[in-house]
This record gives C-alpha cells, structure tokens and sequence, in this order.
C-alpha cells in the first residue's frame, strides 16, 4: 500500500471512530432525554387537563327546548335550554315525592339555563335525553337505559337505583350568550 493509500485509510478509519463515537453520544443523548421526560411529564398536569380545567360555552345558538353536550374535565356536561313548561314541571314537583330532595331553585342560576354533569349517580352511565328523539323517561327529562334510572326536568333522580340527583357543576354566566364551567 502507498503511503497515501495507507494515509488516506487512516483517515477514513479514523472518520469511521469519530462517527460511531458521536453516534454513540447521540444515542445517549436521546436515550437520556426519553429516561428523563417521563419524570418531567408527571410533574405536571397534562395539557388537556390544563385545558380543560373550565370551558367557555357559548350558548347563544340553543334554542329553547334543545340541549348540547359539552365535554368537562373528560365528562360530559349537558347544557339544557329550558322550555317554559319544564321549568313549570321542576318548580311544582313536592320535596317528599323526590329520593334526593333538592328544590329546582337550589339546581340552577337561570331557570331557563339546566347546567348538569350528564353521568348517572348509579353506575355512571351516560343518561338519554339530550336528542329531540331520546326516551326522556317518566318525568320527561333523562333516562339512564343501563339499569332504568328516570331523571327529572331539573336532572333530579325519581325512579330507578340511580341515588343522587345529577351533580351541578361550578359555573357561572360570564354574559347573556356565554358560561364559564368549572
Ligand atoms: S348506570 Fe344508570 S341506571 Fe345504572
């Protein structure tokens, strides 16, 4: 071999180690960065649920009568535009004829405006009601179809093993067309 030959071999042998030596520290690089971002990651709160910690409806294309479904902190949140006669209905109903006593006036901030957590209280089924063409059970509000769990104009349980009414979550009316959850 000349000594070019035998030179230039050196210096490709020579590129060879250097490229598998940063080879190497790249992949340890990665390694470590993978290793360490778990740790990172749980330290905080993920982003959906930063993001979702309240959610901002605007509510001002539900006509009276219909409802939508919002999704809350990964559940289901109904927004029910009341008609006249429903609230009428949540208003009259007697204390004592209910499981979870809870007056209509205590369930929400505008009697038009039905603001719930659409999870049934029994084994956490997501109740029918909220399509024009839902059962909407015995007292014209919501039927949980899992066990027979019948909910009221107001969300509040009246027939069935579900325990508790549904739950209402945190919100308030940042202006007339929107809501602020959570
Ligand atoms: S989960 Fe709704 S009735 Fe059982």
């Amino acid at each position: 071999m000349s000594e070019t030959a035998s030179g230039s071999a050196e210096i490709d042998e020579q590129t060879r180690r250097d490229f598998l030596i940063w080879s190497t520290v790249a992949v340890g690089a990665v390694g470590t960065a993978l290793a360490v971002w778990p740790f990172i990651d749980q330290m905080n709160p993920a982003a959906d649920t930063l993001a979702l910690a309240s959610t901002e409806v605007d509510i001002s294309q539900i006509e009276v009568g219909q409802s939508i479904t919002v999704i809350w902190r990964g559940k289901p949140v109904f927004i029910r535009h009341r008609t006249p006669e429903e609230i009428k209905e949540a208003e009259a109903v007697d204390l004592a004829d209910l499981p979870d006593p809870q007056t209509d006036d205590a369930r929400v901030q505008k009697p038009e405006w039905l603001i719930m957590v659409g999870v049934c209280t029994h084994l956490g089924c997501i109740p029918l009601g909220q399509k024009s063409g839902d059962p909407k059970g015995d007292f014209g509000g919501w039927f949980c179809p899992c066990h027979g769990s019948h909910y009221d104009t107001s969300g509040r349980i009246r027939k069935g093993p579900a325990p508790n009414n549904l739950p209402v979550p945190g919100y308030e009316f940042t202006s007339d067309s929107t809501v602020l959850i959570g």
